[in-house]
């Protein structure tokens, strides 16, 4: 499978309206850029297994994350600094997202205040970067769940960026957008933590415990690539687990996405929610990662590049092609809902079988 290449053209779109700083932070990935080449890569390497002479007269790609009904198995991944692309940021991408029937997670380092967001009615979740300063998280944390976040998302693969150019970090951009901080914490509570607000590197899966305690919401776990690590995060309490490579963000040479959720599902997948992100351009690969077991895939740069060249209505149709493109394929495995996709529709490419 080739990715299509509406999303391509939506990119150079959404780089022609960005300044140049902008849209580097965005393409921007880590090491030699690998990962994230090879990411997209991989999940065009499988391949679906029609089904015929079967009733294919309607098809529902709805379903439910953890317990939230969404239009399609599809959400919008936590993307830090939407309003470098649009002023309003993810208050448009969880308009497109209403639209579109399904949910957003929203970045710690988000420019748009909470409620604002909340207020175009998505279900969302919140993703959180654990401050160095843990009553910083907490105090966020609890205003998230005051807004009716329904989950906690907790990026675990926490370090700084693999490779920080430093002529694209958003604290160097002009003016940036609220220097890469929140706009849910008051400028005296900002002056108050100062450099404290910054990522913690300490992290142990007790962080988890703590931020269901604090939040009274289920936590997922973003950025796990080994079983043995998504073990650790349910023994320690999450209720889910996004498999991600952050989009080729974090380690050059990490493993893939693609190549890591079977493990994962293996280790974890009928104890808990598994979803995948990074390299995920289109719903016949999203339709891929579903049979294979994930319970949903979130999209990111994708939906960034719609919100940057059309803005809500841009988020609502790049996730609409994603669902148009799950029902068409639905449609030619001969399945009637989502929910029936499975592992005997899907193959690696090349795949002996005997
Ligand atoms: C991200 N991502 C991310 N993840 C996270 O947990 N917190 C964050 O603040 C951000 N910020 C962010 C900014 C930008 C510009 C991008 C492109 C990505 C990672 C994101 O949630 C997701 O894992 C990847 O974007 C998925 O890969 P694709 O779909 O972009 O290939």
């Amino acid at each position: 499978m080739r990715s299509v290449t509406w999303i391509e053209d939506l990119a150079r779109r959404a780089d022609a309206v960005l300044p140049d700083y902008v849209s580097a932070y965005y393409h921007s990935n880590a090491g030699d850029g690998s990962c994230d080449r090879e990411g997209i890569a991989d999940w065009n390497a499988f391949r679906m297994r029609p089904s015929v002479l079967r009733d294919a007269s309607a098809q529902s790609t709805a379903t439910e994350v953890l317990g939230t009904p969404v239009a399609a198995p599809v959400l919008v991944a936590p993307m830090a600094q939407q309003v470098g692309a649009r002023p309003e940021g993810e208050v448009l991408t969880a308009r497109g997202a209403a639209k579109a029937g399904t949910l957003l997670g929203v970045s710690t380092n988000t420019g748009a205040r909470f409620a604002d967001i909340a207020a175009e009615g998505a279900p969302w979740w919140y993703q959180v970067y654990v401050a160095r300063n843990r009553d910083a998280t907490r105090i966020l944390v609890e205003r998230a769940a005051a807004a009716e976040a329904k989950a906690l998302i907790l990026t675990v693969d926490t370090t700084p960026l693999g490779r920080e150019v430093p002529a694209i970090d958003p604290r160097n951009w002009p003016a940036g957008p609220r220097k890469n901080r929140t706009a849910n914490l008051t400028e005296a509570e900002l002056d108050r933590f100062g450099s404290d607000t910054d990522m913690a590197l300490d992290l142990t899966p007790d962080t988890i415990g703590w931020l269901a305690d604090v939040s009274g919401l289920p936590v997922l776990c973003k950025g796990v690539l080994t079983a043995r690590d998504a073990r650790r995060c349910v023994d320690a309490g999450a209720e889910g687990i996004i498999v991600s490579t952050h989009g080729g963000r974090r380690l050059g040479t990490s493993v893939t996405s693609a190549f890591a959720l079977p493990e994962i599902l293996a280790e974890v997948g009928s104890e808990v929610e598994v979803h995948v992100d990074s390299g995920i351009r289109g719903g016949a690969q999203a339709a891929a990662a579903i049979a294979l077991g994930a319970k949903a895939v979130h999209v990111g740069r994708p939906v960034m590049w719609g919100l940057a060249a059309d803005g809500a209505d841009g988020v609502a149709t790049v996730l609409g092609n994603y669902q148009a493109e799950l029902v068409t394929t639905l449609r030619q495995l001969g399945i009637g809902s989502i929910r029936d996709l499975g592992p005997a529709d899907v193959v690696a490419r090349g795949a002996a079988r005997v």
